[in-house]
């Protein structure tokens, strides 16, 4: 049996608790060190995990050699600089979504985890989530066929974050996942957005996406909404993939419904388009938490020096389009090259 890998988390407020919990759960990791610049907050979270250090001083954090691994659950603006600290002090990293708050950031810190041979993990949280995975095993088995769009609606009464809108804080979920399942980045995006409160952030946006080969996405991300939405519908050729977050018993339904095309008989002009309206069927998903996936996941990562699924060159590609969104919003929903 081997020791479990010592982790620091810093940034303990809405999210970070969530790591903590479940590094602590997992066997093979241990909470060793908390941080947080705000003492309320690191002592409201140290009451719950004696067993750990607490540090207002991330550095004091760094400098401690028992901690093999950071996680970092800190605003956005601050991923690239704490991440950055980590790596060059030797430590394996996990950062939130997204990776760093601009392109020249996350490459930098991809680099540098090549560099320095360590394991850069983004929490692209999704991709640990048994519907997912059986979305991607439907799909690269060829039961979905080709893929012909994706719809996805990520909208409620969002928390507002102060240093990014609401794409970079909720986009990274849905492009993540069609990164997961397409095989090919964009070619190019259309955004479209609003800010409805002070703080000049959008709150509510539009993502249009192109893949080539006639596959569109569509993002619809939202803090307004009064309900709250997540589907995530693929159209194939063959099947159709509902993932609905929010559906406990069926989180993803597999549809054989959609059309048939064929040539009139002489085959030359008309094209007949008929409809197919097959079975539904709720594939058998185990319960488990994403996230506690995702840290054992990182946990093998570290002991077996591997490739995570969520590592930094797909935060990379997801901040590539997040920072093409921003310039297409920016300039009035330009059709903007990614
Ligand atoms: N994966 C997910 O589903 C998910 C969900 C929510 C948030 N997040 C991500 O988690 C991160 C944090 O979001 P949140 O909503 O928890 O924010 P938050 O503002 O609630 O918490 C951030 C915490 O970090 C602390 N902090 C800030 N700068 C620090 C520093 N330099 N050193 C130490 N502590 C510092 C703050 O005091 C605060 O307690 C963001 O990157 C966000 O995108 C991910």
């Amino acid at each position: 049996m081997q020791e479990p890998i010592s982790v620091g988390i810093v940034g303990l407020g809405y999210w970070g608790p969530n790591l903590v919990r479940n590094f602590s759960a997992a066997t093979t990791t241990r909470v060793a060190w908390l941080c947080d610049v705000n003492s309320t907050r690191l002592a409201d979270i140290g009451e719950q995990f004696p067993a750990a250090t607490r540090t207002v001083r991330y550095e004091e954090m760094l400098a401690a050699p028992e901690v093999q691994a950071v996680a970092i659950a800190a605003p956005v603006a601050a991923h690239h600089r704490l991440a950055r600290a980590a790596l060059l002090a030797g430590k394996h990293v996990l950062v939130e979504k997204p990776l760093a708050a601009s392109v020249a950031e996350a490459v930098e810190l991809v680099e540098l985890a090549k560099r320095v041979d360590r394991v850069l993990l983004v929490d692209h949280i999704f991709l640990y989530s048994p519907a997912v995975r059986k979305m991607a095993e439907l799909v690269l088995g060829g039961e979905v066929g080709d893929l012909l769009f994706v719809d996805s609606v990520r909208i409620n009464l969002g928390l507002f974050q102060h240093d990014v809108n609401v794409v970079w804080d909720l986009a990274p979920h849905d492009l993540s996942i069609i990164d997961y399942l397409i095989d090919r980045p964009p070619r190019s995006i259309v955004a479209v957005g609003a800010s409805h409160a002070e703080t000049g952030q959008e709150s509510v946006a539009y993502l249009h996406l192109d893949y080539g080969d006639n596959l569109l996405a569509s993002v619809h991300v939202n803090w307004l909404s009064p309900v709250k939405v997540r589907h995530f519908l693929l159209g194939g050729s063959r099947r159709s993939l509902l993932y609905d977050e929010l559906d406990i018993s069926e989180r993803l339904k597999v549809y054989d419904r959609g059309i048939d095309v064929s040539k009139d008989v002489d085959g030359i002009r008309q094209v007949l388009v008929s409809y197919r309206s097959g079975d539904v069927v709720s594939p058998r998903l185990d319960g488990t938490e994403p996230l506690r996936y995702l840290v054992e996941h990182f946990a093998d990562c570290v002991r077996n020096s591997t490739q995570p699924i969520s590592g930094g060159e797909q935060g990379l590609r997801i901040v590539r389009i997040l920072e093409a969104a921003q310039r297409s919003l920016s300039q009035g929903g330009a059709r903007v090259p990614v």
